[in-house]
């Protein structure tokens, strides 16, 4: 048996692999109405190999209303004609196979679009119907049912429940979103909900993808009797605690990652299940990959971690010794479609919660050369550490987050949920540049982009950096041709005793030193050849910098 690459052996490629997100609206545009889509992903899909990327992911390109950027799916098992179809889908597939990429996409079972015909169904049918079975209906409160059955709130704001109009005219139930309005929360202790997904997983392996990243897979189970709750605010030091909320993270969410483990593992070893949950504390996390459940994590307290030599440590130490203990790798990301991108983000001067974006007036705004030289030290460390690693489309062209998009530019459902107090995850979504000289940066055929590009991203085209000795493109494309040579990926990290604000690491053959602290550090002082740095380097190691040296 071969797999999906004509590997004879099955291989674990995911323990060390560098996948690459792909944002499907924003990649390429192959015709004109300035939405990426799957032709537009297929022509450019040589650049992706050339950079040396192992896989790529793909975010939702299913028939969808678009309410929440394709992650409100109305069919699981189609391709929105905005993206094209699913032939479209199998070249873009077999095209990755060829270049020697895996095809992850993205699978999103915590619940549908209100416009999957199922939800339609449940509407139609009224309370206490099978087809109602499938989602979480339930009575208001209040004198007549006027008020929402708890005061669970949306993660996009306002409330998480939504009243319906029952069939015969009469306000009636109200149905649970953890989301939009537009995305019902599906009932996963119903059977037909779960064989329904086995059938989608199915038919998605058949086609030839090497794995799912599924989506809010801390949620689809809820506390019974859902209880009444108030939230708080995600940040790095909530990341220890363990907090409890009756809608994430519950221990019923297993049984169905175990039943997910056997319907993938029946394809072979070598396809994956990654979980996008957002768990707190790591040990708690590390659940989601036991041996049989998924294969890996994102590591988001590794993207929330500030530039700080003991915070970063800290996460590195914990998250290799704890995905380790059950078993699996670790992973590194920085940056993410949900995300500020990092070459903004890690410069911030002032804190800046998830999800609520930057503009161009917002407080502790970094310098964007300053940004950026800041994120390529970061992703620099991040590519040496031992696990897989994820990048976001752009990142490797040094993107920052584009600030300068107009309220009625934007798109993601949290702006006008939260009535423009939280400005959502448009910043990290701009249409990428690939040409400098071209119309849209040669996104597509035409100037059309589904959100305006900045003025100033020519120099971060992907032709203006290509072959550039010291851009960020080069950079990147090093990395990862220096991180396979050395089995960076499948290597052992070695903490070296360091100067205060310094990270110093081995990985098997390589140093890698990461200048935190503000000041130049000698490089006559660390030894080695340089094999790699994420700035130019004369005699010191300056701050924000990373260097990869050969030590034998
Ligand atoms: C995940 C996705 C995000 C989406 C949400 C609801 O967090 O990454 O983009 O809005 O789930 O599906
Ligand atoms: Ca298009």
């Amino acid at each position: 048996m071969t797999d999906s690459l004509g590997v004879a052996a099955p291989t674990d490629w995911w323990r060390s692999a560098v996948i690459y997100q792909i944002y499907p609206r924003s990649f390429a545009d192959s015709n004109g109405d300035g939405v990426g889509d799957l032709p537009g992903i297929t022509h450019r899909l040589d650049a992706l190999a050339d950079l040396g990327v192992d896989a790529i992911w793909l975010s939702p390109f299913y028939r969808s209303p678009q309410r929440d950027a394709g992650y409100d799916v109305a069919d699981f098992c189609d391709v929105d004609p905005l993206f094209g179809t699913l032939e479209d889908f199998d070249a873009l597939t077999a095209r990755a196979h060829d270049l020697g990429m895996r095809v992850v996409v993205d699978i999103v079972p915590n619940h549908t679009s209100s416009d999957h015909a199922w939800f339609q169904a449940a509407l139609a049918a009224g309370p206490g119907s099978p087809e109602r079975a499938r989602y979480i209906f339930r009575e208001g409160t209040g004198e007549s049912g006027e008020l929402p059955p708890n005061n669970w709130e949306s993660v996009f704001g306002g409330d998480a429940w939504t009243r319906v109009t029952e069939p015969d005219g009469t306000p009636g139930q109200w149905y649970l979103h953890l989301f939009d309005s537009s995305q019902p929360d599906l009932e996963w202790t119903n059977e037909g909900v779960r064989a329904d997904f086995d059938d989608t997983l199915r038919f998605w392996l058949d086609r030839g993808v090497d794995g799912f990243r599924v989506d809010v897979a801390h949620g689809l189970v809820k506390e019974d009797g859902l209880p009444d709750y108030t939230p708080e605010q995600l940040d790095a030091s909530s990341l220890d605690s363990e907090t409890s909320s009756p809608h994430f993270a519950q221990e019923g969410v297993h049984e169905i990652w175990r039943r997910w483990h056997d319907v993938v593992a029946a394809y072979g070893p070598d396809r994956i299940l990654v979980a996008e949950a957002w768990v707190h504390p790591l040990e708690r996390m590390a659940d989601w990959v036991r041996p049989d459940e998924m294969h890996q994590a994102f590591n988001f307290g590794y993207l929330m971690a500030a530039w700080d030599v003991a915070e970063l440590r800290r996460i590195i130490d914990d998250s290799l010794a704890t995905f380790g203990a059950v078993g699996a790798p670790s992973t590194w990301v920085l940056s993410n479609h949900d995300v500020v991108r990092h070459a903004t983000r890690l410069a911030l001067t002032e804190p800046n919660p998830q999800g609520h974006g930057l503009a161009t007036d917002s407080a502790g705004l970094p310098d964007v050369e300053h940004g950026i030289l800041r994120a390529r030290a970061a992703t620099l460390l991040m590519l040496a550490l031992p696990g897989g690693a994820y990048l976001y489309q752009g990142e490797e062209l040094g993107l920052p987050e584009a600030l300068d998009i107009p309220g009625d530019a934007r798109q993601d459902p949290t702006w006008a949920r939260t009535n423009g107090e939280r400005l959502g995850r448009d910043g990290c979504r701009v249409p990428i540049p690939w040409e400098a000289d071209a119309p849209a940066y040669g996104f597509g055929p035409s100037a059309s982009t589904w959100l305006p590009q900045p003025a100033d991203w020519a120099p971060y085209a992907r032709d203006a950096q290509r072959g550039i000795a010291g851009s960020s493109l080069d950079m990147y494309r090093s990395a990862l041709a220096l991180r396979k040579r050395h089995g960076l990926g499948t290597g052992t990290l070695t903490w070296i005793e360091a100067p205060d604000g310094v990270l110093m690491l081995d990985n098997d053959g390589v140093r890698v030193v990461a200048n935190i602290s503000g000041a130049d550090l000698p490089l006559a002082d660390l030894g080695g050849e340089v094999l790699l740095a994420s700035r130019p380097l004369g005699d010191v190691l300056p701050a924000d910098a990373t260097v990869w040296l050969s030590h034998a």
